[in-house]
């Protein structure tokens, strides 16, 4: 048995990147006998400006899409990042150990402050230090994520074994779990880039929410190629990235997807792919809608999560605090 976590910022509608990213491997590690820790971490939410009102809202929903797609809160422990002061303790201790050179080299870091000059947050600019305090807070031996995660994830490896150095062995350090194919989910619009909850048009991502007619229309208008033969070619970003989303919500391989649209264009491939999506989501829309028609009892189970999730943390925190030197 291991210790699995992981962790998704509850800023704006989850989409299909994130499920199949980190919401699914989470699920099947869950039934695999591990223990898991699943959390929505509101504090990095904050690194960029967030309405207060949609922020809640945010909140119980990741909540619902996560018990929706399966994650059993006996089997997970289930909570709310702010809930746990002692990730934000740990990481003013880890920021203290961290070189600016490794932050700045942070590639995300780079996309989200380019162009903000001077005005870019202390927040941002930190906001790996935090996830790394919530990894090594829980002794974590795997933390499943997607492929943009890579860096991040170095990162808290590098600070537990400097940490472990200097203080002695404190931390475990943390394994990364990425899956094969769906790591990387594209944006329908721009093929070259990931699809991210972000974007500035919503054409590029399927929400967990999207209704059948939004699917279609998205997928009607995905970018493809001037090609006519249906079939998984990397150098063909727009239709590989479809044929993978084909091949997550099926489970059919791109050797049975490609035999299934010999002498059929790109219409038909993505007609049918919508319809696959949309039968995909429904069940899970219709137990997010479930979920979330009762927040007290939402509140309820990721406080009882934030309750153990504390319990551990602290355990972890006293260790901490008396090899730095400031327990008395
Ligand atoms: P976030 O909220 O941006 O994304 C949540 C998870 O979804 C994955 N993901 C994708 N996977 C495949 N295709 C995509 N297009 C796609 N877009 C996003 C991400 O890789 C991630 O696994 N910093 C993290 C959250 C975090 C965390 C942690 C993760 C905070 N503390 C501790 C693990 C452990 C983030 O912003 O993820």
């Amino acid at each position: 048995m291991s210790r699995v976590l992981t962790a998704l910022q509850p800023s704006g509608i989850l989409h299909i990147g994130n499920y199949f990213g980190a919401i699914e491997p989470m699920v099947k590690m869950q039934d695999a006998g591990n223990e898991n820790f699943l959390f929505a971490v509101d504090y990095h939410a904050i690194t960029v400006p967030q309405d207060p009102e949609e922020l809640r809202k945010n909140l119980l929903f990741a909540a619902a899409a996560y018990l929706a797609a399966g994650v059993d809160p006996v089997k997970t422990t289930l909570f709310q990042q702010s809930r746990v002061p002692q990730h934000t303790e740990l990481a003013w201790i880890l920021n203290c150990v961290t070189n600016m050179g490794e932050l700045e080299r942070m590639t995300q870091y780079k996309d989200k402050a380019r162009g903000k000059g001077e005005s870019v947050t202390v927040g941002l600019f930190s906001y790996p230090v935090l996830m790394a305090a919530d990894i090594l807070l829980y002794n974590t031996d795997i933390v499943p994520v997607g492929d943009d995660q890579k860096q991040h994830l170095e990162l808290a490896r590098d600070l537990a074994e400097r940490f472990n150095k200097r203080f002695g062995e404190t931390f475990v350090v943390p394994g990364v779990q990425i899956r094969k194919t769906g790591a990387r989910i594209m944006a329908l619009d721009h093929p070259e880039n990931k699809m991210s909850k972000s974007a500035p048009s919503p054409k590029g991502f399927i929400s967990l929410m999207d209704d059948e007619k939004t699917v279609l229309k998205k997928m009607k208008s995905a970018v493809t190629d001037s090609g006519t033969v249906i079939e998984y070619d990397e150098s063909r970003k727009g239709l590989a990235n479809l044929m993978t989303i084909y091949n997550l919500v099926t489970g059919k391989s791109y050797e049975e997807i490609a035999a299934a649209y010999v002498g059929k264009g790109y219409g038909d491939f993505k007609t049918d792919l919508a319809g696959h999506v949309s039968a995909f989501l429904a069940p899970m829309q219709e137990k997010i809608s479930k979920y979330l028609a009762d927040p007290e009892e939402l509140k309820r189970i990721l406080e009882e999560g934030a309750e153990k999730a504390r319990g551990i943390a602290e355990a972890k925190m006293v260790e901490v605090r008396k090899v730095i030197g400031v327990t008395l």
